[in-house]
């Protein structure tokens, strides 16, 4: 994605973002602290969540990182007067990411899982980098619950990841994380429980 496409990808997500991303976001990011590492950061979205006084680094990965990530970055570290070393972006995919086992007391992934080429490996190099205790915080859209919307994004799903940009229409994450042993505990589901969100916590 290129910075127009960044800039048009954040206007496109504007009307959602009013409806219910906004406050599930804040929800769900009010518990991240202490070592931190955020994979596909995309455009920067989460940033004005974070409460920044519960965390002692914040590593933002992406497997493409943009201009506009970057400026967010600089802009946030100013406004809530963090030094630099506590807020940095690297470029890794989820698959292969670059830090050591039972780096991070905390992931963050929203809206990313959908995308991610190998799902699997990703979920699972989530859980290497996180220390034991440690947790997943999470928001996805997933394969629909119902029947009739699960059989139509089915149909849908080649299309739409044509347009974009490999997103899945019909990926079972929350079976996935289990699989990976991350088990979650949802706080909740909306759109028709296409959009899921919780916490996926690594056993002590
Ligand atoms: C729909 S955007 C979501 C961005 C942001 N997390 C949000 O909540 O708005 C999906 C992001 O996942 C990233 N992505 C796709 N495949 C990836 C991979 N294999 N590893 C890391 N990031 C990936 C894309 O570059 C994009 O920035």
């Amino acid at each position: 994605m290129c910075d127009f496409s960044s800039c048009l990808f954040d206007v496109a997500m504007k009307p959602l973002e009013a409806l219910r991303l906004t406050e599930r976001r804040r929800q769900l990011l009010s518990s991240a602290s202490g070592r931190v590492l955020e994979v596909g950061a995309g455009t920067g979205a989460n940033l004005p969540y974070f409460r920044y006084e519960h965390i002692a680094d914040l590593t933002l990965t992406d497997a493409e990182v943009r201009a506009r990530l970057q400026h967010r970055v600089r802009w946030t570290a100013e406004a809530a007067g963090l030094h630099p070393a506590r807020l940095s972006v690297c470029e890794a995919p989820a698959e292969q990411l670059p830090f050591e086992d039972a780096s991070f007391d905390c992931v963050v992934a929203t809206l990313v899982f959908c995308t991610v080429a190998d799902q699997q490996a990703g979920l699972t190099e989530v859980r290497r980098v996180l220390k034991p205790g440690g947790a997943l915080l999470f928001m996805e859209h997933v394969r629909p619950p119902r029947a009739v919307p699960a059989k139509l994004f089915a149909v849908l799903n080649p299309a739409w990841r044509l347009v974009s940009g490999g997103c899945n229409l019909t990926r079972e994450t929350l079976a996935a994380l289990r699989q990976v042993g991350l088990p979650p505990r949802l706080y909740g589901t909306f759109g028709g429980g296409i959009f899921t969100y919780g916490i996926a916590p690594k056993a002590a």
